[in-house]
């Protein structure tokens, strides 16, 4: 099965944002382009905002001035559907509401021809539930495209129930001939972006709610230490309050309220407050005129201990051994495994994140996961109030001689990165393990679709079998709401393999 011919007539119906940067995305491709809108006038309008986007590719040389103007030649505002008749695919970027869109699309069914493919950008509909409407609702399939869409690469191919393997198959391959990178997903609550993100919001409102961090360090923690472009606060200002919690709420309704995709609290006061981020001018952070940007809490300079010692396998912190000896610091290597830590010359003991608070022990201070240790610019500590300040103190001045700004926060298990990452892999296991994509495409999808520094299971690999299994065990067992519980497949994944060979 192949791409559409070139030659073929693509329409766009509903010109709104994203109906103008798919149809520019098909337009530049090659083919012609039809775009129709139920306000009148408005398909007109989208057509000289695509003829505005291609004169500014073509100032950028991007887009020479003959193939502007044969694009411009192949772009038809419409004004009614049945000037659509001869269409080969018509994408439906209207309302995000499922009466309208079926509607449109039975309408749609009546005019074009039964070889048509038809297709809808839907961000958090059922794509089976739109085609349930159709009287062939093989040809029907999912195209979600993000915003915008001339720039994002990713296009989610979604199968509803009754999607035809070939439809699905074209979809897919017009989209890689249009440049885009397709990733083959089944109709679940989200698809595979919308779906495994979730966390990095739900985790940063969690530790924020639990009172262990403000937003402005929660975000330097995540961009200077997890290596996301931006922290979860400042990310969910930018794409409103509003949006982001709707996207929230459909997943978890659609889930039937499922417990791993709670909603915020804090999140949903500051929607009810009005402050919906950059485009009311507040959300977490103020954007009004001379308003200040809060720091992220970083430590006072502390004197680094002379020494330390290294028990047991440090896992992905293992790094850290190389760049304590460059910096002048003693490290004395033990064998014997009597847990993980590095101990200080005061006793304490310093921990990579677990799922376990530092209340339950003695003395001893967690520090949080880093994409890269040498790369990070920043590293979150936890303590309980019962550690000694000597021993925080030794743990600042420890990071802080390798040139990372240190962030002391409150004492929440599994802290900022590392639970993130965590559930982040979870949902991604969960969701190949119940046929929503393969491994690969969910990889790429969080790649492509919301920037993330790794995919889940190239991150997986890199902190080992067990890492994110123990964590969320150990963190469902202090949380025991289930929202953190580790999933059948991530237990799989890191036991049932071992299990097998240790009973044959
Ligand atoms: N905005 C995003 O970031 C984003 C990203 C991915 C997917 N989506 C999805 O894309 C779709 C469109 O979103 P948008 O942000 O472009 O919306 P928008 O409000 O910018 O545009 C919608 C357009 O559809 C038109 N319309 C409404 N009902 C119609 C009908 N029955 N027939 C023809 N035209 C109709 C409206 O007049 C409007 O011009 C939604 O399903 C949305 O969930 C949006």
């Amino acid at each position: 099965m192949t791409a559409l011919d070139l030659s073929s007539p693509v329409a766009v119906v509903g010109t709104g944002t994203m109906g103008q940067g798919i149809a520019q995305v098909a337009l530049v491709a090659g083919h012609p382009v039809r775009l129709y809108d139920a306000v009148p006038g408005r398909a007109r309008e989208a057509a000289a905002a695509i003829g505005a986007r291609l004169d500014r590719l073509v100032a950028k040389d991007r887009l020479s001035p003959a193939e502007r103007d044969a694009a411009r030649a192949r772009l038809q505002p419409v004004d009614s559907l049945a000037a659509l008749a001869d269409s080969a695919l018509v994408v439906e970027a209207v309302l995000e509401q499922l009466d309208v869109k079926q509607e449109l699309l039975r309408e749609l069914e009546d005019i074009v021809g039964d070889a048509c493919l038809l297709a809808t950008n839907t961000s958090s509909l059922s794509v089976t539930a739109i085609g349930g409407a159709l009287r062939v609702p093989g040809r029907f399939v999912g195209l979600h495209f993000f915003n915008p869409a001339p720039l994002m690469p990713l296009v989610e191919v979604v199968s509803g129930f009754a999607t035809d393997v070939t439809s699905a198959t074209r979809a897919y391959e017009t989209a890689r001939a249009w440049g885009k990178t397709p990733v083959a997903c089944a109709d679940t609550p989200g698809f595979i972006v919308n779906r495994i993100a979730r966390p990095f919001y739900a985790e940063a409102f969690a530790v924020y709610e639990a009172q262990a961090a403000d937003p402005a360090t929660i975000d330097a923690v995540l961009r200077e230490s997890g290596g996301f472009r931006m922290g979860a606060f400042e990310l969910t200002d930018l794409i409103g309050q509003d949006v982001n919690e709707a996207v929230t709420h459909s997943v978890w309704r659609s889930f039937f309220q499922d417990v791993r995709f709670t909603p915020s609290l804090a999140q949903r006061r500051l929607v009810e407050s009005g402050r919906l981020g950059r485009k009311t001018g507040r959300g977490w952070y103020d954007y009004t005129e001379g308003a200040e940007r809060p720091e992220p809490h970083t430590a006072d300079a502390a004197e680094p201990p002379a020494h330390v010692v290294a028990e047991g396998d440090l896992g992905p912190a293992g790094e850290l051994l190389p760049m304590i000896r460059e910096a002048g610091i003693t490290v004395r290597e033990k064998d014997e495994d009597n847990g993980t830590r590095l101990v200080l010359p005061s006793g304490g003991h310093l921990v990579p994140a677990d799922g376990r608070t530092s209340a339950e022990f003695r003395d001893v201070v967690h520090f949080d996961l880093a994409l890269d240790y040498r790369r990070a610019t920043r590293i979150a500590l936890s303590a309980s109030q019962d550690t000694s300040p000597q021993v925080l103190a030794e743990a600042t001045g420890l990071f802080q001689a390798l040139g990372k700004k240190v962030s002391v926060i409150g004492d929440v298990p599994g802290m900022i990165v590392a639970r993130t990452v965590a559930r982040i892999v979870d949902l991604a296991y969960d969701a190949v393990a119940k046929g929503v994509a393969t491994e690969e495409d969910v990889d790429t999808a969080m790649r492509l679709g919301v920037n993330y520094p790794l995919g889940p299971f190239e991150w997986s690999r890199r902190l080992g079998r067990t890492w994110a299994y123990s964590l969320l065990d150990d963190l469902h067992l202090r949380e025991p709401s289930g929202r953190c519980a580790p999933s059948l497949a991530l237990y799989r994944h890191a036991y049932a393999t071992d299990k097998r060979e240790t009973a044959s």
